[in-house]
């Protein structure tokens, strides 16, 4: 099997010595050409489609002053919660000519480190990130070094940092009092990892409301930590769930995709929903009124935090940091409301 040489990007000094002219002026023939003469135009232009150069855009704009990328890092882009974000960013970058870079961590503190190296060598205005940890000092180094940071989907811990999030604690309470007004006491929390701000401060809401009814958590309720933020990870935490003897009667998951996947095991055992389980999720992602069980959920701004968060890096490295954080709201559905067995 042969195997093609890999090719060498012709760079932007291959092509000036093959048309015989100056690095600046091949520089001018990609981005002033109205200062050079037809001539040496034409005989740049052919070095370049000889070599088949590609300008390096990121260059071009270090260069000029005009760095126009922007990155993002989100736990899972898989998540529509993420997707909806990411095209709050989009829409407000677009109005102002910038274009966006998305990656996801995987809740991976390490790939996050790696992405963020990566878009600060690619020349990013700056990155928004939803931080895979509770550290914070990696980000503050970044801005030390001249790139824009701002938190996104938590509240920064520094007043020094940009942050756009919604008040977690605020939306885990609004989940739990829901479901002891509709009489349930024995509650199950399916969660992401504590080093996850969302989910620490969702699980403090819960607690928050448990103890203002005047009933103890260690008794009444029930965390379990999912494998995967997603529907997998709702799937096996509620198989696990159905096979306690003290099975709970209710069900508050960290994301929709989670619920979706204790819907989904629900179903599969024969439990009715609500009726000796209720479901509750938390995004209120567009799937979650869709559902055959439309599903009860904790409504986020998803394109409005994008929007803010674009807004603030947009506003310059020398502007003051802004803690934003949005209200959640309560979107009682089917999942969770009407008669119980
Ligand atoms: O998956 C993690 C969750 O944190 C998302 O669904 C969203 O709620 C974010 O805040």
């Amino acid at each position: 099997m042969t195997t093609e040489p890999q090719r060498r990007r012709a760079s932007v000094s291959d092509v000036a010595r093959r048309a015989q002219v100056s690095v600046g002026t091949v520089s001018n023939v990609l981005n002033r050409p109205d200062r050079v003469s037809p001539a040496t135009r034409e005989r740049v232009l052919a070095a370049i489609d000889d070599l088949s150069f590609v300008p390096n855009g990121s260059a071009r704009q270090l260069r000029a002053g005009t760095i126009t990328t922007v990155g993002a890092i989100v736990l899972d882009i898989a998540n529509p919660f993420f997707t909806d974000v990411a095209r709050g960013i989009e829409d407000r970058l677009a109005r102002d000519d910038y274009t966006l870079m998305v990656a996801s961590s995987e809740e991976d503190p390490e790939r996050e480190s790696r992405y963020l190296r990566l878009f600060e060598e690619h020349g990013v205005r700056g990155v928004m990130v939803v931080p895979a940890t509770d550290r914070v000092d990696h980000l503050l180094a970044l801005r030390e070094r001249g790139v824009g940071v701002v938190l996104l989907d938590r509240p920064a811990p520094t007043p020094d940092l940009s942050s756009v999030a919604v008040d977690d604690v605020r939306g885990g309470e609004l989940a739990a009092q829901h479901l002891l007004d509709q009489g349930h006491t024995r509650v199950a929390f399916l969660n992401g990892p504590h080093s996850i701000r969302q989910c620490a401060d969702r699980l403090r809401g819960v607690e928050h409301a448990l103890a203002a009814a005047g009933l103890d958590p260690a008794e009444h309720l029930t965390e379990i930590t999912l494998p995967s933020l997603n529907a997998d990870g709702g799937e096996a935490a509620t198989r696990a769930l159905l096979a306690r003897e003290d099975r709970p009667t209710a069900l508050f998951c960290v994301n929709d995709l989670a619920a979706l996947g204790a819907l989904r095991t629900l179903r599969r055992e024969g439990v009715d929903v609500p009726g000796e389980v209720a479901v509750v999720g938390y995004d209120d992602v567009a799937f979650a009124a869709e559902l055959a069980t439309p599903l009860t959920s904790v409504r986020q701004p998803t394109h409005l935090l994008g929007e803010r968060a674009a807004d603030l890096l947009l506003r310059g490295r020398d502007a003051v940091a802004e803690q934003v954080v949005f209200q959640p709201e309560l979107v009682v559905r089917a999942s969770s409301a009407g008669d119980r067995a």
